[in-house]
């Protein structure tokens, strides 16, 4: 199949064999970013723009790389040196960047829909890179290639995910893709990080970790979201690493050759311990390499590409 839509806003809305198109096209262009010299001309002459109203180290850096390697020039606009900053609006701001020539944005907002308004307003392409607490697309996708790279195929794996729940923009994109795409999904989180209506997302929720983690083949741990908390969610970060910490000891409640993903960046002590992260079952910097093979896949697959070419 080839990809038909102008944008990529969320998982919710792509069937099972557009998530599969992009995972397959993102496996070619992993072997580019391995090899010396990493570059294909396949979008030269392209011209892609980030626009990131909240922090980020991994998806941003990703995005740019991912142009670059597939030869497009990529622009960051920092938003903190913009004229955001005299009050401009997102729209405006959009507009202003797409009459430069851009041919996509990617946006992160704090937002929930703010890509999805900016993709009704301007005619080059837009890619969610998180709005609020809703989806972070492209995370998901990343960490359902790192499943398939480790593990053969998503269909009938146990994946549990851990944590800050409620705020998570990661959790959500990853339960729409993984159910889509044959996973068994286990929620777990404090009862005020987790709201009754996850249920509906046909997943199965837990508020004990030990119930969660069991004979789970992947643990996709998530960061506590401190400048997302409202008072009274938690008792304390103590309290929380002591019952929802990732430690070796409850690792082992999960089959013993379980994968643990982080979509970074961790609290390192807070929902994952150090020795976890850095254990021989963690995969947390291959999902950032295999970030950038997404986000090139997505980039081409937008741009108009066949994966056939690339394979080539
Ligand atoms: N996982 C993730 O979105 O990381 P950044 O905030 O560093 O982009």
């Amino acid at each position: 199949m080839n990809w038909k839509r102008k944008d990529l806003l969320g998982l919710q809305e792509l069937s099972a064999e557009e998530i599969k198109l992009i995972l397959d096209t993102a496996e070619p262009m992993k072997d580019i970013i391995l090899r010396p010299i990493k570059k294909v001309p396949v979008l030269r002459g392209k011209t892609i723009v980030t626009m990131f109203y909240e922090p980020s180290t991994r998806t941003r850096t990703s995005f740019e790389l991912a142009g670059k390697y597939l030869s497009a020039d990529t622009v960051n606009l920092a938003m903190s040196t913009s004229s955001v900053q005299k009050g401009e609006s997102m729209k405006d701001t959009a507009l202003t960047i797409e009459a430069m020539g851009a041919d996509v944005l990617i946006m992160r907002h704090e937002a929930t829909g703010a890509p999805h308004f900016m993709a009704k307003t301007v005619s080059s392409r837009v890619i969610n890179a998180g709005d609020g607490m809703h989806e972070h697309p492209t995370q998901a996708l990343l960490d359902m290639f790192t499943i398939i790279q480790k593990k053969g195929s998503i269909e009938g794996l146990t994946v549990a995910i851990l944590g800050d729940i409620l705020h998570s923009r990661v959790a959500r994109s990853n339960i729409w893709g993984l159910t889509k795409m044959g996973a068994k999904v286990n929620v777990v989180g404090p009862r005020t990080l987790l709201p009754e209506q996850f249920k509906k997302l046909g997943v199965e929720t837990f508020n004990k970790v030990e119930e969660a983690l069991k004979d789970a083949d992947v643990i996709n741990v998530l960061r506590l979201q401190k400048e997302r908390q409202q008072k009274g969610l938690l008792p304390s970060m103590r309290e929380y690493s002591r019952l929802y910490c990732l430690t070796e000891e409850r690792l082992k409640l999960a089959k013993p050759d379980a994968l643990v993903l982080h979509p970074g960046p961790m609290n390192r002590g807070i929902e994952i311990a150090s020795d976890v992260a850095d254990g021989l079952q963690a995969a947390i910097e291959e999902q950032v390499t295999n970030g950038v093979a997404v986000r090139m896949a997505i980039l081409y697959l937008l741009m108009g590409g066949n994966t056939d070419e690339v394979a080539a």
